[in-house]
């Protein structure tokens, strides 16, 4: 069906403001945008206010606060506080019967062309939107933790909702300097959850079997491929994995060893025992430090990834841009020496300067 929506996007509502919420506050505030906060619980607009300050100052570091930490509105009452808005980010409990509630009290009083985004880590959109007069303009737009940090977005539309409310969700988190994903098909735990369990799953059962300790098998993520996968993801690093013959050359040479680890993967059993091993675990493996002291040494090196691979992107741009100057002076200019044309600084262009000397 066709459905016109709502862009620009100005002003949003973020309803549910615990860990997710307040950090989707701070991440729009800091690219100028008006927010309206809604929480239900006690305390929560100081909470939030809280959760805002702590997350600026990497918001700061990473050149993208533009706003003011203080410029936003809270309005406890969700229906109030959704009125004028051009997008709402819902980010209530995790349970259905939670959202298929909320969402038909915001969709009764919004415009027909304003998007309702969940941030839902895992449920299908389809199964809590279906209370709503709209349906089709709910989508899932699950970030990752913290999402003030992490660029990741999945785009769900799942049965219901309309390519226009896609598209117009994926314009929008890209605009504001996330890197949205469409999930094609509605899958409990979208695409990103399901890779991130099966890996745990794995590593929980190794735990079990006595194969390494609960510190040496996240060193075994964090020291090997853990590092590659900010840079590239399992099909792109098998393909390097096979040379110059890459992921063809790969899957003949190693798919039947690949293929004989996936018939000896595990699933472990959750008993009381093991979940207190992996408790006891991640303890030793802390040696000490608290949430708040790890958290922000998780936040101030993803800052430094971030502003790493953006300035690897940026120095690759330039090239291209330069590579295509060359291009068109070598057309204008055939036989002139392009580089010598391209890399003259600006002092070497005026005759006398003195700023030349320097
Ligand atoms: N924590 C994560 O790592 C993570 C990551 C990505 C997505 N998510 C998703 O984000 C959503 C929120 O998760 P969270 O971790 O922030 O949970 P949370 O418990 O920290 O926050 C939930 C907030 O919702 C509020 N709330 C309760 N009932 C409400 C209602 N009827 N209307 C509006 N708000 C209500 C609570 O007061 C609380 O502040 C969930 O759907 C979750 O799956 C979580």
């Amino acid at each position: 069906m066709s459905q016109a929506v709502h862009t620009p996007v100005r002003r949003v509502a973020v309803v549910g403001a615990g860990t997710i919420g307040a950090s989707w506050a701070a991440h729009f505030l800091a690219h100028g945008l008006d927010v309206v906060v809604s929480d239900p619980a006690p305390g929560a607009e100081g909470h939030t206010q809280h959760l805002i300050d702590g997350a600026w100052p990497v918001l700061q570091a990473l050149g993208t606060a533009q706003g003011d930490p203080r410029g936003w509105r809270f309005e406890p009452d969700p229906v109030k506080a959704v009125e004028g808005v051009d997008f709402v980010q819902e980010n209530a409990p995790e349970r259905y019967e939670v959202k298929r509630k909320l969402l038909p009290l915001i969709d009764a009083v919004l415009p027909r062309e304003v998007v309702i985004a969940s941030s839902s880590s895992g449920l299908l959109v389809s199964r809590f939107s279906d209370g709503c007069r709209f349906p089709d303009r709910c989508v899932i737009g699950h970030p990752f933790n913290p999402p003030h940090l992490i660029p990741l977005v999945e785009v769900v539309g799942g049965k219901t909702a309309s390519r226009a409310a896609i598209d117009a969700a994926m314009a929008f988190y890209k605009a504001i300097g996330k890197r949205p994903i469409e999930i094609r098909k509605e899958v409990t735990g979208h695409v990103a959850n399901r890779l991130q369990a099966a890996l745990w799953r794995e590593a929980i059962y190794l735990v079990q079997e006595g194969v390494a300790s609960v510190a040496d098998i996240d060193a075994a993520v964090t020291e090997g491929p853990g590092l590659r996968w900010a840079l590239m993801g399992p099909h792109m690093t098998f393909n390097l994995g096979g040379g110059q013959g890459g992921l063809a050359h790969f899957m003949d040479h190693l798919l039947p060893a690949v293929e004989s680890w996936w018939a000896d993967l595990g699933t472990p059993n959750m008993t009381p025992e093991l979940q207190r091993t992996l408790v006891e675990g991640v303890k030793a493996e802390a040696e000490g430090r608290s949430m708040t002291e790890l958290a922000q040494w998780r936040d101030k090196l993803l800052t430094q990834i971030i502003t790493l691979r953006a300035a690897s992107a940026a120095a690759a741009d330039l090239a291209a841009v330069e590579a295509r100057l060359d291009e068109a002076l070598e057309e204008t200019f055939p036989g002139s020496d392009p580089v010598s044309v391209t890399r003259q600084t600006p002092a070497e262009d005026i005759e006398g300067d003195p700023s030349a000397e320097r």
